[in-house]
């Protein structure tokens, strides 16, 4: 989160990055050399142990957010939590976001349909549009995962039956020998059965 222009204080940059775990920061040596030169404020929230990130607790993390020009990326609910929150305060002018996943999608897009982990023998009933990465953490499975935006190829597994959607594109994916999903950004069309 850079100053504006008009304030502007050299590397007064704050980064509040959250994932699971330490380990899935990306470029996390890359960044804490940039925070040793003082040239990057880090805040790293790890999900796995502190929980989500309440968009209300930006007030702590970052008292002085709303002088700040902020980008943010990731998945569609932080991301509408962000721009309400940016709204509310009359800065959204100031919030840049920038999606991963089409911003319309809505439960009920796709057909959905009862996902199966081969490697837990869990069932779960899935929508068309969330991706089987949240469905199968709410299910409480270990699932793989880095970016959680279809970038790091950290959640790939493969698809052993049935169909999944791309979220991003509506392309749809039918199980074959040796075919992988992004689990992140990949909802179900249908039954299906993923590895993990
Ligand atoms: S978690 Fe990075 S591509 Fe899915």
């Amino acid at each position: 989160m850079p100053r504006r222009r008009r304030d502007i204080e050299f590397d007064d940059v704050v980064m509040v990055h959250c994932v699971p775990r330490p380990q899935d920061v990306i470029f996390r040596n890359e960044l804490h050399d940039l925070v040793a030169d003082k040239k990057l404020r880090l805040l790293e929230v790890h999900t796995d142990t502190d929980g989500m990130l309440d968009i209300a607790r930006l007030d702590e993390l970052v008292p002085d957010w709303a002088e700040r020009e902020t980008w943010a990326c990731g998945p569609a609910g932080p991301l509408d939590a962000a721009e309400e929150h940016g709204s509310g305060h009359g800065v959204q002018e100031r919030l840049h976001t920038e999606r991963f996943r089409p911003g319309d999608v809505v439960a009920g897009d796709g057909c959905g349909g009862e996902v199966t982990s081969r490697a837990t023998g869990k069932s779960v009933d899935a929508d068309g549009a969330t991706p089987l990465l949240d469905i199968g953490e709410e299910a409480g499975v270990l699932m793989p995962s880095g970016c959680r935006m279809g970038i790091c190829f950290g959640c790939v597994t493969p698809l052993k039956a049935g169909a999944v959607r791309d979220l991003r594109t509506g392309e749809i994916t039918e199980a074959e020998p040796g075919v992988l999903v992004q689990t992140c950004v990949s909802a179900a069309a249908g039954p299906c059965d993923i590895e993990r």
